[in-house]
């Protein structure tokens, strides 16, 4: 099974093949599912603004529709394009709902910083009180 470390280079390496000509910010993301496959994922940026997308849900999405619902963790590295990750990047509001979907609350997130050494969090600290399908029953 993948490690978070190799987690990590994996979110490193898709962070490489972001598309950014608007905002000049790449984050790349690697997803491990439950039987052991990994979807990475980049920012993939659009002229209309609108339709960019971020990388947690590129892989998310790749993932899904190639039948994965069962992930065991996110890496997510983020920062200038053509720098090196100087900060933690925290996922967005919308990709963290989409996790929320598929992942309970104690799915790790590691999330990358300088020296590309990371921290773990678990949904739960990044989407208190969420509103899931659980809550549709
Ligand atoms: N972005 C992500 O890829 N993931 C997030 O969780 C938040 C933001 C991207 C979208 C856009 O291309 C750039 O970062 C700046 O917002």
């Amino acid at each position: 099974m993948t490690t978070p470390e190799e987690l990590v280079k994996l979110a490193l390496k898709a962070r490489e093949r972001a598309y950014t000509p608007y905002s000049g910010f790449a984050v790349g993301a690697a997803l491990l599912c439950s039987d052991g496959s990994v979807y990475q994922g980049c920012n993939i940026e659009n002229a209309a603004f609108g339709p960019t997308v971020c990388a947690e849900r590129v892989a998310v999405f790749k993932a899904v529709s190639e039948g994965k619902r069962d992930f065991a963790g996110l890496a997510v590295a983020g920062g200038r394009a053509g720098e090196e990750v100087s900060g933690l990047f925290p996922p967005c509001g919308v990709c963290r709902q989409v996790l929320r979907e598929f992942c309970a609350l104690d799915f790790p997130l590691y999330l990358v910083k300088e020296n590309n050494t990371f921290e773990t969090h678990v949904l739960g600290e990044l989407l208190p009180f969420s509103f899931s399908n659980a809550d549709m029953n």
